[in-house]
């Protein structure tokens, strides 16, 4: 069984994140979900625990096993590494090698796997030059950009950053795992 480790972030479309994991389940992936300070104000560890059928990491200090360092487990045992929906705060904080919770943790230790990151925001902070240049290092050290659709945002304004289709990120998923088996 491949094992899929899902970040979800503090986006109002963290919901989408039960479909995705729901989704990936039943196609008989197994899926670690990681899920930030800010994404337990959108979605609870209770629902994705309860979908992935796996406990649900939100505590870097939280270690079950004294043998066992999550972190770096979770990432060894990765065939692919997706965070969605991403904030602009995590894609900052990844592509600047900050690792001050368990995700960015995890994401440091990630290597020689597939990288997914699918962004969803206000298309103010899409467009914004810093998220801009953040998204192409991440491009620049091995991510893949899953591209947001344009949409009326949460706020009601029109524009560019709303969370790709779950389909479409569920695609980009499974197509990565087909092309590069462990
Ligand atoms: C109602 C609401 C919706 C938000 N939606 C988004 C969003 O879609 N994208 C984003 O980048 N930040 C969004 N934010 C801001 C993030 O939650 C904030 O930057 C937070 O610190 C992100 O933490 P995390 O990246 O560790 O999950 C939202 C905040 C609020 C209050």
């Amino acid at each position: 069984m491949k094992n899929i480790v899902l970040g979800v972030t503090g986006s109002i479309a963290a919901y989408k994140a039960a479909e995705i994991t729901n989704t990936l389940t039943k196609l008989g992936y197994n899926v670690d979900v990681i899920l930030t300070k800010g994404g337990m104000e959108f979605i609870t560890p209770l629902t994705l625990q309860t979908l992935s059928k796996n406990r649900v990491y939100t505590d870097m200090f939280q270690l079950e096993y004294p043998r066992e360092v999550k972190h770096i487990s979770l990432s060894k045992k990765a065939d692919l590494f997706v965070i969605a929906p991403a904030t602009a705060n995590i894609i900052g904080k990844i592509a600047n090698g900050i690792g001050d919770d368990m995700l960015t943790s995890v994401a440091l230790a990630m290597t020689g796997i597939p990288m997914l990151i699918a962004p969803a925001m206000n298309t103010r902070m899409y467009e914004n030059s810093i998220v801009q240049e953040n998204m192409e290092k991440l491009k620049k050290h091995g991510y893949q950009i899953i591209e947001p659709r344009a949409a009326m945002l949460a706020d009601g304004e029109l524009g560019k950053g709303a969370l790709a289709d779950v389909d479409r990120i569920v695609q980009a998923i499974t197509e990565n795992l087909q092309e590069k088996p462990k």
